[in-house]
């Protein structure tokens, strides 16, 4: 039962003591994120890691490219854990290596070597390699103004990948107008729209499909039902979305806004599910509904479930650790040269 399982894994994490350290994503289920060391939006997760414990395993309960993060940004010897395989990500899914570099040469024959490449941290090591590489840098849904301003510093336009909507969104609300941003699309090989010689920003054309399915008929309905209502965000959500929004901004922001809330405060979020659930049963003053009444939840996050990170911590004690994520040395040196611009920004 879930009470046995939950007894075990505690006992567990007990008996292992400063061998294991657990961070958890906001999105994570309860049931899980009830046993993180820590908790964070993926900008927190990554500063976490970059400054991490000397433990020797990290059971990381959240997605395969956050891992693959902590991975990069912890030692040699230190071992990462994603408790099941198949918590991947599919927005960064939509981005891969094969696509990127048949596009660069395509994006330097329009623009020249005029294009910083940026990547939102949903995205594989590869394609962050590929940006440390060609001197661009990650960024996080907490710091991508602060990063898209830095890139500025270093080329006249920036390639943002892998998700659009983060891309125009922030591009947007620094001023640079739609029309001087145009999408990329990675399966056709070409641009979609048009792009001229006050392009600033290309978008590689991917996006969240939680985040997607908040809508403007979802922000009217609720605005119809409870003229009270604050419309609150994440910026993965689309422009149209966002800017119908009262506020928008990172998991971070989304929590902080609840926290200050004035209580009897009413309130729409746009965001993962059990990040939403989680808030509401915290804050018991304030009246907090999800955006989308179907509740949007992100199916990988939720792969990581109390059986797969009881099994993980048990492997651990059986002394033969399952599902390590191990990104290759040449392919780590690289990522982490866009991981670390980014980190002495943040
Ligand atoms: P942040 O944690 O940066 O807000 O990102 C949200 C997200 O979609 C994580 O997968
Ligand atoms: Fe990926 Fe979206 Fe899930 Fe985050 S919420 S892990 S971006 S699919």
């Amino acid at each position: 039962s879930q009470a046995d399982l939950e007894k075990k894994a505690k006992h567990m994490i007990d008996e292992l003591g400063s061998k294991v350290y657990i961070p958890g994503h906001h999105y994570q289920k309860d049931e899980v994120i009830q046993f993180a060391h820590d908790k964070g939006d993926s900008l927190q997760l990554a500063q976490i890691s970059a400054k991490n414990t000397a433990a020797e395993y990290i059971i990381f309960c959240g997605v395969h490219f956050m891992a693959e993060t902590a991975d990069i940004l912890t030692s040699e010897d230190q071992k990462v854990i994603l408790p099941d395989m198949r918590a991947g990500c599919s927005m960064a899914d939509m981005a891969n290596l094969h696509q990127l570099e048949r596009a660069w040469p395509i994006l330097q024959e329009t623009f020249g070597d005029t294009i910083i490449p940026m990547t939102y941290v949903n995205s594989t090591a590869e394609i962050k390699a590929f940006c440390g590489k060609h001197g661009g840098a990650t960024v996080t849904s907490s710091n991508a103004d602060k990063m898209m301003r830095w890139a500025f510093t270093q080329k006249k336009r920036i390639l943002f990948l892998p998700d659009q909507h983060l891309g125009r969104n922030t591009g947007a609300k620094m001023g640079i107008p739609l029309e001087d941003m145009v999408v990329w699309n990675p399966i056709q090989n070409k641009y979609e729209g048009e792009f001229s010689e006050e392009t600033k920003v290309i978008l590689w054309k991917g996006h969240c499909s939680v985040h997607e399915k908040f809508t403007i008929e979802n922000i009217t309905s609720w605005r119809e039902k409870d003229p009270e209502i604050q419309i609150l965000v994440h910026p993965e959500c689309s422009y149209e979305v966002v800017q119908a929004s009262d506020f928008a901004g990172s998991t971070q922001y989304i929590i902080k806004k609840i926290e200050e809330a004035p209580a009897g405060s009413h309130w729409a979020i746009g965001t993962e599910m059990n990040l939403v659930q989680r808030l509401k049963q915290d804050h018991p003053e304030l009246t907090i509904h999800s955006l989308n009444t179907m509740m949007c939840a992100c199916l990988t996050m939720n792969r990581i479930d109390l059986p797969h990170f009881t099994y993980s911590l048990e492997k651990i004690i059986e002394g033969d650790p399952q599902n390590i994520i191990k990104v290759p040395k040449d392919l780590a040196k690289d990522a982490k040269l866009a991981l670390d611009r980014m980190l002495v920004q943040s």
